[in-house]
C-alpha cells in the first residue's frame, strides 16, 4: 500500500443545494477556515441566474469563472480537502450530476425558510443512486424559518433519508441564540459574523446547569432541555457506519453568512467523511490503494478564447499515482498519452502539478482527445461505470443557416456534445440532427458557441418531445420492428445507440405497455456494462 498515507489524508466532496440556499456562501466560509482565501467575497459565485438568459457574454464570463472554482483544494487540520464545485443554475444540472460521480461524499445545504426545494430533490436522487454519504447543513437560521421538528420531518419524508441531528438550534430568526452540540455537549452562542473562535463556546457538562439559563434565558433553556431529551431519545449516538452506508445523514444547523455552525460542520466532516473509495469499472472494482494509476474524466471545460480551441479535461484520480510527463493508456482511443502541464487547483489558483493521488482532480490540457467518461490507466482495458447520461428534457432540431459551414457545424456539434454541454441525436427518416438539453440556457450557449468558435450559424427549432429513452431488447427483430414502425419517433444517439423519442409521458407509458419485450432506459448507462 504504497500511497496509503496520501489516501488517508484526502477527502473529496461537493456541496449541493437548490439555488440560493447558500452553497457559495458556505464554500467561501470553508475556504476561509482552510486558509485558502483570506477575505470574504473572494469566491465569486458561478451563478448565472442573476442575468438575463440572453446575456451571452455574461454567461460565458461566468462559465470562465467557474473553471477557476471547479475544484478547490485546501487543507484543514492536516486533511487535504478537494471541494468540487457544481453549477448553481438548474439548466446545468447534468454538469452537477456528473460531478457527483467524482466525489466520495456531499454536503447538502437546505434553506431553513424554504425547506426542501425542487433541485434538492433531484440532487438527492442522484446521491441515492450512488449511495453517496450526505451531511445536511440547514442554513439561514438567522431568518424566521420553519419549526425545527417540522423541517426535519419534511426533509426525511421528501428526501427519503434518516436524519441525525448533530447540533440543535435555539430558536431562529431574530430570536436565534445559537446551537447546542449534541455530540460534543457544548453550547455555541450566536453572534453575527463570528470567527469561529472559542469565545462564544461553552462546555456543558450537564444541561440542567444554571449556566445554560444564564446564557440563553430560562424559557429557552427549558425548551432546549425538552428538545434535547426528545432528540437524544430518538437518535442516540451517530453510527458512523450508517452515515458511510448512506443510510443516515448527520444534520447541522447554522448560518453560513454569519460563519455560524460552519466550524462544527467542518470538524465533523474531517472526522467522519469517507476517504477516497473503491469504484466499479467495466471489468472489476478498482480500489485507491492499487499501485497503478486509473482515473476518469467527469468534466470538460472549453477555453473561452475562440482562437484557442483547447480544453481542460478534469480527471478524478481513482487509484495509484498520477505523474506529470508519464505515458498513460487512453482506453477508448487505445493510445498512449502524456501530459506535460497538468493542473491542480488550490482555491482559485491553477498551478502545474507533478503528481496527484486518489481523490485528487487534475486538469488535463486537451486538444480534443477527451470525452466525458473517458478512462486513463497504465495499460489495463477497463472503463469506470456509473457516469450516466440522463435523458434531456428539451429537444431542438438544428437547422444549418449557412450550407458553406456544414463541416464546421458537424465538428462543433460533436465537440460540444463531447464536453457534455448537450446530447446529440439523429432522427430516423430524414436524418434530422436533434440536440437535447436539460435547460433553455444551454441552447443559447450552444448557439452562441457554434457561431463564435466554429463560425456555424444555426437556427434551433423546438420539437415536441418530452424524453429520449435508450431502448434495448433481447430480440433484435422486435427492436427493428419497433424502430421501423415508430419512424421519426426513433433515432440514434452519438454513439449509434437506439433511442425512442417520446412526445409525452402518456405515449411513453403506452409504448412500454405495448412492447413488453423492449426495455426503455432513462440513462445511457445500459450501454456501458
Ligand atoms: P447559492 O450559491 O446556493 O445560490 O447561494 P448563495 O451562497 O449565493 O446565497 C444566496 C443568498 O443567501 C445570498 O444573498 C446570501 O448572502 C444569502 N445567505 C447565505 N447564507 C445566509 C445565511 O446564513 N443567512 C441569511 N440571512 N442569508 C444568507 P443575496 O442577496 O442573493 O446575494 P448577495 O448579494 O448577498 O451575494
Amino acid at each position: 500500500m504504497k500511497y496509503q498515507n496520501e489516501i488517508n489524508k484526502r477527502r473529496t466532496f461537493a456541496i449541493i443545494s437548490h439555488p440560493d440556499a447558500g452553497k457559495t456562501t458556505l464554500t467561501e466560509k470553508l475556504l476561509l477556515f482552510g486558509g485558502a482565501i483570506q477575505v470574504a467575497g473572494a469566491v465569486k459565485s458561478n451563478k448565472i441566474k442573476k442575468f438575463a438568459t440572453s446575456d451571452f457574454m455574461e454567461i460565458e464570463r461566468q462559465r470562465g469563472i467557474s473553471v477557476a472554482t471547479s475544484v478547490m483544494t485546501f487543507e484543514y487540520n492536516g486533511i487535504l480537502i478537494n471541494l468540487l464545485d457544481t453549477p448553481g443554475h438548474k439548466d446545468f444540472a447534468e454538469d452537477t450530476y456528473r460531478t457527483l460521480t467524482a466525489v466520495d461524499s456531499v454536503i447538502l445545504v437546505i434553506d431553513s425558510v424554504n425547506g426542501v426545494e425542487e433541485q434538492t430533490r433531484k440532487l438527492m436522487e442522484v446521491c441515492r443512486m450512488r449511495d453517496t454519504p450526505v451531511i445536511v447543513f440547514i442554513n439561514k437560521m438567522d431568518r424566521d424559518g420553519k419549526n425545527r421538528f417540522d423541517l426535519l420531518e419534511e426533509i426525511e419524508k421528501e428526501l427519503s433519508i434518516h436524519l441525525h441531528p448533530m447540533t440543535w438550534p435555539i430558536n431562529s430568526g431574530k430570536e436565534f441564540k445559537g446551537v447546542y452540540n449534541l455530540h460534543d455537549k457544548s453550547l455555541r452562542l450566536f453572534t453575527a459574523n463570528t470567527k469561529g473562535s472559542d469565545e462564544d463556546l461553552f462546555a456543558v457538562i450537564n444541561l440542567n446547569d444554571t449556566m445554560v439559563d444564564e446564557k440563553i434565558g430560562e424559557k429557552d433553556a427549558g425548551t432546549l432541555r425538552e428538545d434535547v431529551d426528545l432528540v437524544d431519545g430518538v437518535h442516540g449516538v451517530l453510527m458512523v457506519e450508517d452515515y458511510l452506508a448512506a443510510k443516515v445523514a448527520p444534520v447541522f444547523f447554522g448560518s453560513a453568512i454569519n460563519n455560524f455552525g460552519v466550524k462544527e460542520l467542518l470538524d465533523t466532516f474531517i472526522r467522519i467523511a469517507p476517504l477516497p473509495q473503491c469504484r466499479p469499472t467495466s471489468s472489476r472494482i478498482v480500489c485507491p490503494d492499487e499501485e497503478k494509476l486509473s482515473g476518469f474524466v467527469f468534466k470538460i471545460h472549453a477555453n473561452l478564447d475562440p482562437k484557442h480551441r483547447d480544453r481542460i479535461a478534469f480527471m478524478r484520480v481513482c487509484s495509484g499515482k498520477f505523474e506529470r510527463n508519464k505515458y498513460y493508456h487512453h482506453v477508448r482511443l487505445d493510445k498512449d498519452v502524456r501530459f506535460s502541464n497538468p493542473y491542480s487547483f488550490m482555491a482559485r489558483e491553477k498551478s502545474i502539478v507533478d503528481d496527484a493521488y486518489p481523490g485528487d482532480v487534475v486538469g488535463l490540457f486537451d486538444t480534443g482527445n477527451f470525452k466525458i467518461g473517458d478512462t486513463l490507466t497504465e495499460g489495463e482495458n477497463f472503463y469506470f461505470t456509473g457516469i450516466p447520461t440522463f435523458s434531456p428534457e428539451i429537444f431542438k432540431e438544428v437547422v444549418n443557416k449557412d450550407p458553406m459551414k456544414t463541416k464546421q457545424l458537424e465538428k462543433g456539434l460533436l465537440q460540444l456534445t463531447d464536453e457534455g454541454v448537450a446530447q446529440l441525436f439523429t432522427q430516423h427518416g430524414g436524418n434530422k440532427k436533434i440536440i437535447g438539453c436539460v435547460g433553455e440556457l444551454q441552447f443559447e450557449v450552444i448557439q452562441y458557441r457554434l457561431l463564435q468558435e466554429y463560425g456555424a450559424s444555426v437556427q434551433l427549432n423546438t420539437l415536441p418531445f418530452y424524453k429520449a429513452c435508450w431502448i434495448t431488447s433481447d430480440d433484435p427483430k422486435k427492436l427493428e420492428e419497433f424502430t421501423r414502425f415508430k419512424g421519426a419517433n426513433t433515432g440514434v444517439d452519438k454513439d449509434g445507440h437506439l433511442v425512442y423519442l417520446a412526445q409525452s409521458e402518456w405515449f411513453l407509458n403506452t409504448e412500454r405497455n405495448n412492447n413488453p419485450e423492449i426495455e426503455f432506459h432513462f440513462s445511457s448507462e445500459v450501454h456501458k456494462n
